[in-house]
């Protein structure tokens, strides 16, 4: 049988076909356009998934037996806003994950409801991106909008209801909008009033590896699939990355390098961060996870590359680089703002420390090691809940270079563990249809079956030292710079 993963990401869909026993038989990608209508304002067209996705599910599968598909599933990009009204239609673009305008309402949940209180109906405090503000905003700046809304979804759902008919979300997603009760796995009635919508609004609650029904018959016509193909519920890109990465289970961690970068935590049991720098959420193994996100991660290394020194040979750039833990430029990288730790939408990308001998290579370095050093503050957040992590997992666009996972791991100083593929929630997803369709017996069973560990790079005692000082320096900046930030934007 083949299964296949959706990896509904910002800048394209990533689609995998899985064969049963876990070989990748192909890869499509297809690109969609994102739209900032604002500064710090962040938004897709859901229309645009959906052509990208059925353009994606046909060359996928165009030289395959297509009646050998079992089921399809998903690693969404999280926290969007998407709303339909009664006859089903986008209401409006959706409000991406990294999309800042929701400072206001923000900070009302925050300051006006209060951090306490969030905590304790959702795990979670309010993040910018994060869903419900989102809901407060179109409330106050679009209440037209708002009054038309009949379901509210995350990104991938759009996409699960377009192929399935239900309106439908998975725990790990769910999460991240603060409307759930992410402990009880509920929705939480005092956010639902908070927010001024109604419960028939919100999705149907699945677990991220259970079917929530077949693919509906003019679309598999279309696609020339059976009946039969199941929709499976799927999860947030960073749960499905887990999956994906084997991180499921207690104390494993993975860190994605994509448009964002995240380092997440899984664990059996429910617990929050008492200080809310790192969230709390659910998993898509069926349990909990800790997760630290910053905004914008392998997105600084191709905004350099790309607009900034204008070269596609990121390889070449990087070979150029020969002084590690000897770098005086530093870089912060809050290119969108910063969600882990800072929560400040205001906060900006910033160059540091350059003389009249500083080279292109000096500043190609800080942009790799300032996100290294971003990820490491959540990384010290985890250190003071007392979790202790030797090891990691790594993945996404960021992870195909050499340089930048050697990087990482001295910089954290932990052993990063490479895997077969870097196509985290992509994997993921399609190992999560397999296990709704009854080839694996759970999440976990998958992972230790099909995930697999070519390579490990070993933290180098003298650099770990040398990136411990760099990192004590970089630390300084964002809190002497915060007010400034405050003022420019
Ligand atoms: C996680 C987050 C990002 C997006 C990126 O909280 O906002 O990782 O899911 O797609």
């Amino acid at each position: 049988m083949y299964y296949i993963g959706i990896d509904l990401g910002t800048s394209s869909a990533k689609l995998l076909l899985m064969e049963a026993g876990g070989e990748i038989k192909k890869i499509v990608s297809k690109e969609y356009p994102l739209f900032f209508p604002h500064p710090g304002w962040s938004e897709q067209k859901p229309e645009d998934w959906w052509k990208a996705v059925m353009e994606g599910l046909k060359e996928l599968t165009e030289d395959f037996d297509k009646s050998l598909i079992g089921g399809i599933s998903f690693g969404g990009q999280m926290h969007g806003l998407v709303t339909l009204d009664q006859e089903d239609h986008v209401i409006r673009p959706a409000i991406l994950w990294n999309d800042g305008r929701t400072q206001k309402q923000t900070d009302y949940l925050n300051q006006v409801i209060g951090k306490d209180k969030l905590s304790q109906y959702t795990a979670n405090i309010a993040f910018a991106g994060f869903t419900a503000p989102k809901l407060l905003w179109m409330k106050e700046e679009e209440p037209e909008n708002f009054a038309r809304i009949e379901k509210i979804m995350l990104p991938k759902d759009y996409i699960a209801y377009k192929l399935s008919g239900v309106h439908c979300t998975d725990y790990s997603d769910a999460s991240g909008m603060l409307l759930l009760d992410v402990q009880h796995k509920c929705w939480s009635r005092e956010m639902i009033e908070i927010c001024h919508i109604r419960e028939e609004m919100l999705p149907e609650l699945f677990e991220s590896y259970m079917s929530v029904g077949n693919i509906k018959r003019e679309i598999a016509e279309e696609l020339g699939f059976p009946e039969t193909v199941r929709i499976v519920a799927g999860a947030g890109d960073n749960a499905a990355a887990a999956v994906g990465t084997g991180t499921v289970g207690d104390g494993k961690c993975n860190i994605s390098l994509g448009t964002s970068g995240t380092i997440f935590i899984s664990s059996r049991k429910f617990g929050v961060d008492a200080f809310n720098g790192l969230h709390s959420f659910d998993h898509a193994d069926g349990y909990y996870h800790l997760m630290g996100c910053m905004l914008s991660a392998a997105s600084c290394n191709k905004w350099w590359m790309d607009e900034i020194i204008g070269t596609g040979d990121y390889a070449g750039e990087q070979k150029q680089i020969n002084a590690l833990g000897e770098n005086r430029v530093f870089f912060l990288p809050y290119l969108m703002g910063e969600r882990s730790p800072h929560n400040n939408p205001n906060a900006r990308g910033t160059f540091i420390g350059m003389t009249m001998d500083t080279t292109r290579a000096d500043m190609t370095q800080a942009v790799l090691e300032g996100v290294a050093f971003a990820i490491r503050d959540s990384f010290e957040i985890a250190k003071s809940l007392g979790i202790h992590m030797e090891r990691t997992k790594i993945c996404g666009g960021g992870a195909k270079s050499p340089l930048w996972k050697k990087i990482i791991a001295n910089v954290l100083g932990i052993k990063v563990d490479v895997i077969e593929s870097e196509e985290g929630p992509g994997y993921g997803g399609a190992m999560l249809a397999a296990v709704a369709c009854g080839e694996y017996a759970s999440v976990e069973e998958a992972a230790d079956k099909l995930v697999k560990v070519v390579d490990t790079i070993e933290p180098e005692a003298e650099l770990v030292e040398k990136y411990n000082k760099r990192y004590k320096q970089f630390a300084k900046i964002y809190p002497t710079l915060k007010g400034v930030f405050d003022e420019i934007i």
